[in-house]
C-alpha cells in the first residue's frame, strides 16, 4: 500500500488509463535544434521524464506555424519532416512506462518575430503585433489541426492545446489583449470563437476517442485582463467542445515578473486555488501545478477535492526519480526545486538551454555540451 493512495491511483481520460495522478506539466527547456527538429538531448531528457514514474508526461510547447514559434529552439509540427523526430520523442517517452503528450501552441503577440500576429495590435514589450485578418485565423486553426493529426500519427497518446501562459489562445479570451470589433472579440462569446473553433478542428482531425487536454490561463493577474470570473464562465464551454482535462495555470510573461507574483511563486501549490475554483465548474478532470514539492502535499490535493492530477514541472526536472521516490516510500530523498533559484527560467530567458542547480555538476556539464552541439545544427 502506497503512503499515498489517491496520488497513486488510475484515472482514466477517455479509453487512455493513467497509472497514476502525477503528470509532468510542459517545461520549455530550449533543447529542440534551431529547425524545431528533436535532437538527442531532447531525447534523452524525455527518455528521463518517461521513466520517472509519473503516469504522463506532456512534453513542451511545439509550435503549429511558423510565426508562432514561441523562442529559437522550440519543436515544431508544422511539415512532415518533423515527424521522424517526434516517433522518437513519443517513444522515448514511452518506453520509461508514462503516457506521452505533446503541448501545442501559437505564440501570438509572444512570438519570437519582429512583427507578431495577434488578436489585435496590443503592445507586447518592444513589439507592437498585427491584428490578425478572419483568414489568417481560419489558417491558424487549420495549422493547430494538423499539428494535432502530427501528433497522434507520431505514437503521441494524447494531444495539449497550449491556453496558458498569455499566448494566442489566452490572447483571444483576454478583454485587455483582443479589443476585436468583429465575431472574435468583444463579448464573452465571441472572445470563446477562436479557441472553440481550435477545439473542433482537433477534434475532428485527431478521432472522437482521442483525448485533447488544454492548459487553461485562470487568470491573467494583470488589471483589465482575463480574470478567475471569466475563466470560471468560459471553463464549462471549452470541456463540453470534447476535452479531456483543463490544465490550469496563471499568469503571462506580462504579469510573471511582478515583484508580488515572483513572491508568490516560491510557495508550494502557489497555483492550486485556481484549478481548485476551474474543477468546481466542469465535469473534466483538472490537472494542478505549482511547486509542487512534497508528495503529502499532492496527495492532499487529490483527496480534498482540490485537482485529479498534479503537473510537476521545475519540480520533475530537478529530480526526475520524484514519482518513484514517492511510490516507494521514499520522500524524504527527493530533492526539491530551490525556490530561489530560477536557473532553467533564466537560462531559456536568455536563449540558452535550461540547466538546474540540483542537478550534479557532471550532469550540467553533459547538458551544456549535449544543447551546444543540438544549437549548433
Ligand atoms: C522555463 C519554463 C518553461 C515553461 N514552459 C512551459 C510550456 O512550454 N508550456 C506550458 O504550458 N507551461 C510551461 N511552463 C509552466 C510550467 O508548466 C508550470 O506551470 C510552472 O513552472 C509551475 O510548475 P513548477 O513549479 O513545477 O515548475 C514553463 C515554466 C518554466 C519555468
Amino acid at each position: 500500500m502506497s503512503d499515498f493512495p489517491h496520488l497513486f491511483s488510475p484515472l482514466s481520460l477517455g479509453r487512455l488509463t493513467l497509472a497514476n495522478r502525477v503528470t509532468m506539466a510542459p517545461l520549455f527547456l530550449g533543447y529542440a535544434r534551431p529547425t524545431g527538429e528533436v535532437s538527442p538531448l531532447i531525447l534523452k531528457h524525455y527518455r528521463e521524464m518517461g521513466a520517472s514514474g509519473a503516469g504522463l508526461v506532456v512534453a513542451e510547447n511545439a509550435a503549429v506555424a511558423p510565426e508562432g514559434l514561441g523562442s529559437p529552439f522550440t519543436l515544431r509540427v508544422d511539415g512532415r519532416q518533423y515527424l521522424a523526430g517526434l516517433k522518437q520523442l513519443a517513444q522515448a517517452i514511452k518506453d520509461g512506462g508514462a503516457a506521452a503528450s505533446l503541448q501545442l501552441n501559437h505564440a501570438g503577440r509572444f512570438a519570437w518575430q519582429e512583427e507578431p500576429l495577434a488578436p489585435s495590435a496590443v503592445p507586447a514589450g518592444n513589439k507592437t503585433p498585427r491584428a490578425l485578418t478572419q483568414e489568417e485565423i481560419a489558417r491558424i486553426v487549420q495549422a493547430f489541426a494538423a499539428g494535432a493529426a502530427l501528433v497522434k500519427e507520431a505514437g503521441f497518446d494524447a494531444v495539449e492545446l497550449h491556453g496558458g501562459t498569455g499566448y494566442l489562445l489566452a490572447q483571444f479570451l483576454s478583454p485587455r489583449t483582443n479589443r476585436r470589433d468583429d465575431a472574435y472579440g468583444g463579448a464573452l462569446e465571441n472572445r470563446l470563437r477562436f479557441p472553440l473553433e481550435v477545439i473542433a478542428a482537433v477534434r475532428q482531425a485527431v478521432g472522437a476517442d482521442f483525448p485533447v487536454g488544454y492548459r487553461y490561463l485562470a487568470d491573467e493577474w494583470l488589471p483589465q485582463g482575463w480574470s478567475l470570473a471569466e475563466a470560471k464562465q468560459a471553463a464549462p464551454r471549452l470541456a463540453a467542445a470534447g476535452l479531456a482535462y483543463l490544465s490550469v495555470m496563471g499568469g503571462t510573461y506580462e504579469s510573471f515578473f511582478i515583484p508580488e507574483r515572483q513572491a508568490q511563486e516560491k510557495h508550494q501549490g502557489y497555483m492550486a486555488g485556481l484549478a481548485a475554483a476551474i474543477r468546481q465548474e466542469v465535469p473534466i478532470p483538472v490537472i494542478a501545478a505549482g511547486r509542487i514539492q512534497q508528495p503529502a502535499y499532492a496527495e492532499s490535493l487529490i483527496q480534498e477535492g482540490q485537482a485529479d492530477l498534479v503537473g510537476l514541472a521545475r519540480v520533475l526536472l530537478a529530480d526526475p526519480q520524484w514519482p518513484r521516490k514517492a511510490r516507494e516510500g521514499r520522500a524524504a530523498e527527493i530533492r526539491p526545486c530551490e525556490p530561489a533559484c530560477s536557473l532553467c527560467t533564466k537560462s531559456v530567458m536568455k536563449g540558452q538551454a535550461a540547466l538546474c542547480t540540483q542537478w550534479s555538476e557532471e550532469k550540467r556539464q553533459q547538458t551544456r555540451d549535449a544543447a551546444q552541439a543540438a544549437q549548433a545544427n
